[in-house]
């Protein structure tokens, strides 16, 4: 069964949010802190491993109460079963959405087309667990029978943000084994990793669900050329394997079924790391971490599914989101981890949140009205604070942002930790408390200079403190966006699951390189025209 299709602007609650907008916009959140002692409390939720505190933003409970209700006239909770039920929820790829099948357990019972598709991913599971430690020990060599050092994997978009996030977050419970990952078409990136590999010990994993994807393809073609230049036909099947669920195309490009890990088309590729698309992980950092990450995305799944909505980490995330997005008409919003680890992850948000809700059209297939989707960007901390902040704090934009945080380090340094965590905190206060103009005389401030140094504060700010970046609890923050992502999509009545933006650049990418090739520049508009001439000329 099909989602619901409802114009989220014409509910009772919507109309009920836009009366209580208008009585709360303005609110500063010192008072509404100091209105109510309890506030930090009641818009905390402690969960697991996480200390999720909500309190920082332009809510009080009756926002809280409308959200929910909303959610009920949504039918939100019908849309959630759907989800996990393998309902055709991607209605315009007819198919359905099921990464949290791919962390559910043995004895799950999860039907696609009247199959339950539990066995088989396990039995993927099983195959991923064989060969990466078979690679990690040793025992699987490469043609010259020594030992793997490398692993490139080669693929974009879902099929290489993923797994690169994972892998850098995790760099700490990594192997012997040096992950790579090649994406862009642009040769010099796949040359520069080149340069550093030697194809005797080197394993490469091409990644394409589709297996047609210019990039991926162009990368692997040049990797094999270069492999060939070293070892023999009969060697890269000792140190090429794919994943896609195209195993024909696979084998076309020459490589063995046995080298094969398939994969399924209900599931995105933005949501995929949890598949065989995350070979790359198992590699680096292990089967068993793999396993762990696996796990923690399903606590959240469960956590997701069955959690009231006062106490439902996701969807409150989700619903504070829009009310920033539709109500506040904020423009973007920032993701700023406290740890180095997290280095990619607002890269990988991006694709994640900007792919799935990026959409005008409803579901009843006509114009939405309102704003949807989230512009979606973020640096870790301290290093963030030292080049976009000071436009948060005092910038003309409302710039909600979710601060991500671990009470423990990994390598214990508690020193830096201190340090680290106490700006943290700092920031999330400045942004809430600003610094009012009575604070600035008081510091004895020039006259003149005063109003420069007010701030305004109100700036709203979620903090997701987590007891330690681990597997699991790296798994149970990709799932709570994951999550977030779904609600939204939901609430903002559009499909968050297809993608067809992305494919019109790509059918004119190859209509243009055609004509590079062939000469024959067909008509264009005199800027691309123009572009084209002067590329010709000066290649
Ligand atoms: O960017 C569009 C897209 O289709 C993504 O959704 C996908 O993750 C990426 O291209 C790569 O696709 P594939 O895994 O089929 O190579």
């Amino acid at each position: 069964m099909a989602l619901h299709s409802i114009n989220p602007t014409q509910t009772k609650s919507w109309a009920k949010l836009n009366t209580h907008f208008e009585a709360i916009k303005d609110a500063h959140m010192k008072t509404l802190f100091a209105e109510n002692p309890g506030r930090a409390d009641q818009f905390t939720i402690q969960w697991e491993d996480f200390y999720v505190d909500f309190s920082k933003n332009r809510i009080n409970q009756e926002t809280m109460t409308l959200f929910k209700a909303l959610a009920e006239e949504l039918k939100l909770n019908d849309a959630i079963s759907k989800y996990f039920e393998g309902d055709i929820i991607n209605h315009t790829e007819g198919r359905a959405v099921l990464h949290t099948a791919l962390r559910a357990p043995k004895d799950a019972n999860v039907l696609v087309d009247g199959a339950n598709v539990i066995p088989e991913i396990h039995q993927v599971k099983s195959l991923i667990k064989n060969f990466s430690e078979a690679v990690i020990n040793g025992t699987k060599k490469g043609y010259t029978n020594k030992a793997f050092t490398d692993v490139v994997n080669i693929g974009i978009g879902g099929s290489d943000l993923g797994p690169a996030m994972v892998v850098d977050s995790l760099a700490f419970y990594g192997n012997h084994l040096t992950p790579h990952f090649v994406s862009n078409v642009d040769g010099d990136h796949v040359n520069e990793v080149l340069k550093t590999l030697n194809p005797e010990t080197t394993l490469f994993v091409i990644v394409s669900k589709t297996f047609t994807t210019q990039e991926t393809l162009s990368n692997a073609t040049t990797i094999r050329e270069w492999f060939l230049n070293h070892g023999k036909q009969e060697d890269v099947a000792k140190h090429f394997v794919a994943v896609s669920t195209n195993t024909a195309k696979v084998e076309a490009f020459g490589i063995e079924s046995s080298n094969i890990f398939p994969m399924w088309d209900w599931v995105g590729g933005r949501f995929s790391l949890w598949s065989a698309v995350g070979l790359s992980i198992s590699l680096a950092v292990g089967y068993d971490n793999f396993e762990s990450l696996l796990d923690g995305a399903h606590k959240m799944d469960t956590h997701f599914k069955e959690e009231e909505f006062e106490t439902n980490i996701p969807t409150i995330l989700a619903f504070l989101s829009i009310w920033y997005n539709n109500f506040f008409k904020a423009e973007s919003e920032a993701v700023i981890p406290y740890t180095q680890y997290l280095n990619q992850f607002a890269t990988y948000l991006q694709q994640a949140i900007m792919e799935s809700n990026g959409k005008s059209i409803d579901r009843s297939g006509t114009d939405v009205n309102y704003q949807t989707g989230n512009l979606v960007w973020g640096e870790p901390g301290t290093n963030s604070q030292h080049a976009f902040f000071q436009l948060i704090h005092q910038g003309t934009k409302l710039i909600p942002a979710d601060f991500i945080g671990f009470t423990q380090s990994l390598h214990g340094n508690n020193d830096h930790q201190d340090k680290l965590i106490s700006n943290f905190f700092a920031q999330t206060e400045a942004l809430l408390n600003g610094k009012t103009e009575a604070e600035v005389i008081a510091e004895g401030t020039a006259k003149e200079i005063i109003p420069f140094k007010v701030f305004e504060g109100n700036k709203p700010t979620n903090t997701i403190f987590i007891k330690q970046l681990t597997p699991e609890s790296l798994g149970k923050l990709i799932a709570m966006y994951e999550h977030k992502i779904f609600v939204q999509g939901v609430v903002w009545n559009v499909f968050s699951y297809d993608q067809f933006g992305v494919e019109l650049g790509k059918q004119l990418a190859t209509k243009i390189l055609q004509e590079i090739n062939t000469g024959a520049i067909a008509n264009h508009d005199t800027s691309t025209s123009n572009l084209l001439k002067h590329y010709k000329k000066n290649r």
